[in-house]
């Protein structure tokens, strides 16, 4: 079991960030990655075709004997982790727990904003992760749908960014929030321009780091972690054309893949 790799899904290149993190945190895990480019966004999708491609996507990681499951993508840990985890017999770790928990554990004042996709937001699943850890928080929500293209473009500092940036964040910051939640995979990318609008007193939690110090968490608690010095083995699957997905995950990862391979999810139906 310990030899065995580390899952990681997301809906596309952005769950690259997390894996980045995974390197950071854990540079003796193999992993496996899967972009599921065909069907994104999902940040716009519904909860039944979110879970729909979420478990599709678990079966393709079992056959590859993964030892726990990353939900990278925030968007499908707020609808689909309760599917996952009943579906899975193995650990299943999303960005909403550990995202909550940092935010908790950095917050003064007890006002936390969320800014993600419209089905992360919608959802409220980081709302109801904060409440269940301290039910007097306070939580101020915020969908940013045309983030995730922007950082796409590589529009990371364009006045317009920046424009639409300020509509957005506007009334997050007249609530007096100390601590913003990053829930979505792209929007680590954006943290000079968030720090820039919200002020560089604003603590901005990374689902992404959060996240892989949960996953080393996690495999500690069930002796998963794995030892020695082999060098890890990275491999990187695709539902569509690897080529736009190989060019863009490297801005996410912070360096180049070698190759992705194509995998047809429906087969896994
Ligand atoms: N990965 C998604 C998330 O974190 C953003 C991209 C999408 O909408 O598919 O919510």
């Amino acid at each position: 079991m310990v030899e065995r790799p580390v899952g990681v899904f997301d809906s596309g290149v952005g769950g690259l960030t997390v894996v980045s993190q995974l390197f950071r945190i854990l540079p003796q895990e193999d992993i496996i990655y899967f972009g599921d480019t065909a069907h994104l966004p999902y940040g716009s999708k519904s909860k039944e075709a979110v879970t729909r491609h979420s478990l599709n996507i678990a079966n393709f990681l079992k056959t590859q004997k993964v030892k726990i499951i990353v939900v990278a993508c925030n968007t499908a840990s707020s609808f689909a982790l309760s599917s996952l985890r009943e579906k899975i017999d193995f650990p299943v770790v999303g960005v909403i727990e550990p995202g909550a928990q940092a935010a908790i554990d950095t917050t003064r004042n007890f006002k936390i904003g969320i800014i993600g996709t419209e089905g992360t937001i919608n959802s409220r699943a980081f709302e109801e992760a904060l409440k269940k850890i301290d039910r007097n928080v306070k939580v101020f929500s915020q969908a940013c749908p045309l983030f995730v293209p922007l950082v796409e473009e590589g529009w990371l500092d364009k006045p317009e960014t920046s424009q639409i940036a300020e509509k957005y964040l506007s009334p997050l910051k007249d609530k007096g929030i100390d601590t913003l939640i990053l829930g979505c995979t792209h929007y680590p990318l954006l943290k000079e321009l968030l720090w820039r609008i919200m002020g560089q007193e604003i603590s901005l939690i990374d689902t992404a780091e959060a996240t892989a110090k949960a996953v080393e968490r996690r495999l500690g608690e069930k002796n998963l972690l794995r030892k020695g010095n082999r060098k890890a083995v990275y491999k990187f699957f695709v539902s569509d054309d690897p080529e736009k997905f190989l060019q863009l995950g490297r801005r996410f990862l912070g360096k180049s893949m070698d190759k992705a391979e194509r995998v047809n999810l429906e087969a896994m139906e």
